[in-house]
């Protein structure tokens, strides 16, 4: 039995969501166009053409959703600020959008939630993608520019910051192969993008801690354990090196230890875009780490994908439970992932910063009964209480995602929330999920 005062007074628990997803309010209060408002709009990109235009109208209704979350007992809320609403073309100072976040903030502090911020979570203006974006090294100051304006502006009442949300994601989806915005494709595009994100990485990081030295400062990682897909010594390699992709090539080098060249050969290429002293300006000791997670990966060697040899087994094709985004459930990975990171020396803390699942919800009579996201949820907190017992330093976990959003080129098809919206009325429902996280965190249910 594990209750949540197991995992001592000063867990965090919390639920996350981002700014794209939720805010909705395209084009107000003179936000600038970001990358994914260009890419929803591109015909073809996201699963029946939805855009975001609308998503949840958090511009106007958080009032209620941070209302949801404080009913919910859940302490923490952690959201993105939008690069958009912030930066003006002009690179001046938008005050309508510092408002909006001001609100944000002060509502939350209203209501004695505590706000985690992250910086960005893929929003880039879409003025600086004309410039080249993540492939323009002058990112590196566009964006030191953006983290001061937001220290400056929030540091009074922000004490926890996330740099960035799964650099892995946007660079590899959004550079490499082109699924997500800005929708870029290829090696000649991903190995810079890669190599400037590593560098704001870890310059986001400093700028915050220079100007807010009290505050706590992470970043935010994509990760999956990843296995062989039997004992042979090719399968094992294609692992390692899925292994290296997956889950080392952007936190090792904010250790100090750069990237792991060893394992993934063609990384090599980056040397084409390192300049002198590169490598200690990727590297940031962070007070924490954030591990998102939410299944595992099958590896195998391939001939049919050049210069890695390696591919992903997908779970459609191995018969296991899977959630709407096909990926299987495997409440073990989550634990793997926090022994992996824990065991790294320099690695001094952890939250997890993301977990969930989408199934298929439906409202029936006012209710949805989402059996399979409790039970998911259930099992991935127990793994989290396991690694916490066998010493990993993870201080804290927060549920992907409040309410159901637009979850990029899959649209409004996968439901993640612990809320359910309706998305012509807006409406909100709370799932049986959301309340049994609640009873969760009130300590009236345990996990058995
Ligand atoms: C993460 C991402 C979130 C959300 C979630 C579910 O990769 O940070 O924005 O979309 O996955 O797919």
């Amino acid at each position: 039995m594990i209750s949540r005062s197991d995992f001592g007074a000063d867990f965090k628990w919390g639920v996350s969501t981002a700014a794209f997803q939720i805010e909705g309010a395209h084009g107000i209060d003179d936000k600038v166009p970001s990358i994914w408002d260009e890419f929803t709009h591109r015909k073809g990109k996201i699963h029946k053409g939805h855009h975001a235009r609308m998503a949840c109208d958090f511009y106007n209704l958080y009032p209620q959703d941070l209302d949801a979350v404080r009913n919910l007992s859940i302490p923490n809320f952690r959201f993105s600020l939008s690069w958009t609403r912030i930066i003006n073309r002009d690179h001046s100072v938008n005050e309508k959008g510092i408002a909006f976040y001001n609100r944000i903030l002060d509502g939350c502090l209203a209501r004695g939630l505590e706000p985690w911020v992250t910086i960005y979570h893929w929003d880039i203006p879409h003025f600086l993608e004309e410039k080249g974006g993540w492939t323009n090294r002058d990112i590196v100051s566009w964006f030191g520019e953006y983290v001061e304006v937001c220290a400056k502006y929030f540091g009074d009442r922000v004490k926890h910051w996330m740099v960035m949300n799964e650099p892995m994601v946007f660079t590899g989806a959004g550079y490499y192969l082109g699924i997500h915005a800005p929708g870029r494709k290829g090696l000649s595009s991903f190995i810079p993008a890669m190599h400037h994100a590593t560098l704001c990485q870890a310059e986001g990081g400093r700028r915050l801690k220079f100007l807010l030295p009290q505050a706590e400062v992470g970043t935010t990682f994509s990760c999956s354990h990843v296995e062989p897909l039997n004992n042979s010594p090719a399968h094992q390699r294609a692992a390692v090196k899925i292994d290296a992709l997956l889950n080392r090539l952007y936190l090792e080098p904010s250790l100090g230890m750069g990237y792991p060249v060893k394992d993934i050969s063609l990384l090599s290429r980056v040397e084409k875009y390192m300049k002198a002293g590169d490598e200690q300006m990727m590297a940031f000791d962070f007070d924490f780490i954030g591990v998102q997670n939410y299944t595992r990966e099958i590896a195998k060697r391939s001939w049919m994908i050049p210069i890695l040899f390696a591919t992903l087994v997908g779970a459609h094709k191995r018969k296991v439970e899977t959630t709407l985004m096909n990926w299987e459930v495997y409440p073990a990975s989550i634990y793997h992932m926090l022994k992996k990171y824990g065991a790294y020396e320099k690695v001094r803390k952890i939250y997890v910063t993301e977990n969930g699942a989408a199934f298929e919800d439906s409202l029936l009579n006012g209710r949805v009964e989402d059996k399979r996201r409790v039970k998911y949820l259930h099992d991935y907190i127990a793994q989290v209480h396991r690694a916490k017992q066998e010493g990993v330093p993870v201080e804290g976990y927060f549920v992907w995602t409040l309410q159901d959003n637009f979850e990029w080129a899959e649209g409004y098809r996968p439901r993640f929330g612990l809320i359910y919206t309706d998305f012509e009325t807006q409406e909100r429902v709370v799932k049986d999920s959301g309340y049994w996280y609640r009873d969760f965190l009130e300590e009236k249910i345990v996990i058995s």
